[in-house]
């Protein structure tokens, strides 16, 4: 299954739900491909080692053709990493117009072979990185984090999803996912409430809470899971999969 965490708006927590999926699932032997496809390279600067070289990085992908699968490093606990680079940013102004480069991803990832578990980390604003992200996926997971504005935001990827589906001749199946939830502001349940409202049974139950433990895990280099197991953040994530899974978001 391959599964875009996608919002245009930043700072949501994609990065922080791609890597804590992953882990999740490395945790039940399911262990997965994790794509940074952000020009800021969080996920490859969390990885900690796979930051810099742009030759290993996916630019050289797009830039040089080369195969998906010469560009993984292993993380452990984790499962794969294709790294980013700061390069990336240009990817647009290059290959923007180009024949097919929206189809590039899915391209590369049929041609690397299925089986494992894909989780695309994407980058906070719509251009051709994020559009290979949504052609390459089966599934979008949309973090929205619980304030109001978020909650526009949210209503707008709606409508930029609507705009897409025509265009690749399919529903795009998604689930909205209320992240930094802090159960002693009533603003958290509002958005909520807001959002079931608008979104019905494709907002997640699981909610991520606001939790120290998954604002400290990056700066250590670590998922939730190795950082602090026992955290209300690793019951989340925990909590996230076996609701994905259970609602066949995961393939069994
Ligand atoms: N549940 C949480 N509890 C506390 N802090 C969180 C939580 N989720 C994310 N954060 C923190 O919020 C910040 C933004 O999260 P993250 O980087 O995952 O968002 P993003 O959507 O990937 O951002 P961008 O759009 O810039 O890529 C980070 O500092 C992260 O550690
Ligand atoms: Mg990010």
């Amino acid at each position: 299954m391959r599964i875009a965490i996608f919002n245009q708006k930043g700072g949501v927590g994609k990065t922080t739900t791609a890597l804590n999926l992953a882990a999740a699932l490395a945790l039940r032997d399911r262990p997965a491909l994790l794509i940074d496809l952000d020009p800021q390279a969080h996920l490859s600067a969390i990885h900690g080692n796979a930051l810099g070289n742009v030759e290993a990085s996916i630019f050289s992908f797009y830039q040089d053709n080369r195969p998906l699968h010469d560009l993984e490093v292993e993380w452990r606990g984790v499962g794969h990493l294709i790294p980013a680079h700061t390069e990336l940013i240009k990817v647009d102004s290059i290959f923007g117009k180009g024949p097919n480069i929206l189809n590039k991803l899915n391209r590369g990832l049929t041609e690397s072979g299925g089986g494992r578990d894909v989780i695309i980390d994407c980058c906070p604003f719509l251009g051709v990185l994020s559009l290979n992200a949504v052609f390459a996926a089966d599934k979008m997971l949309v973090p929205v984090s619980s304030d109001f504005l978020s909650l526009r935001g949210a209503l707008q990827i709606e409508r930029t999803l609507k705009a897409i589906e025509p265009v690749i001749k399919r529903r795009l199946e998604r689930r909205y996912l209320l992240t930094r939830f802090d159960r002693r502001r009533k603003m958290c349940y509002e958005v909520q409430s807001r959002l079931r409202d608008q979104f019905g049974a494709e907002l997640c139950e699981t909610t991520i809470s606001e939790n120290v433990a998954v604002a400290e895990a990056p700066a250590v280099n670590r998922d939730i899971f190795s950082h602090a197991a026992n955290s209300r953040g690793a019951q989340d994530y925990a909590r996230l999969l076996d609701e994905l899974t259970a609602a066949k978001f995961f393939n069994g």
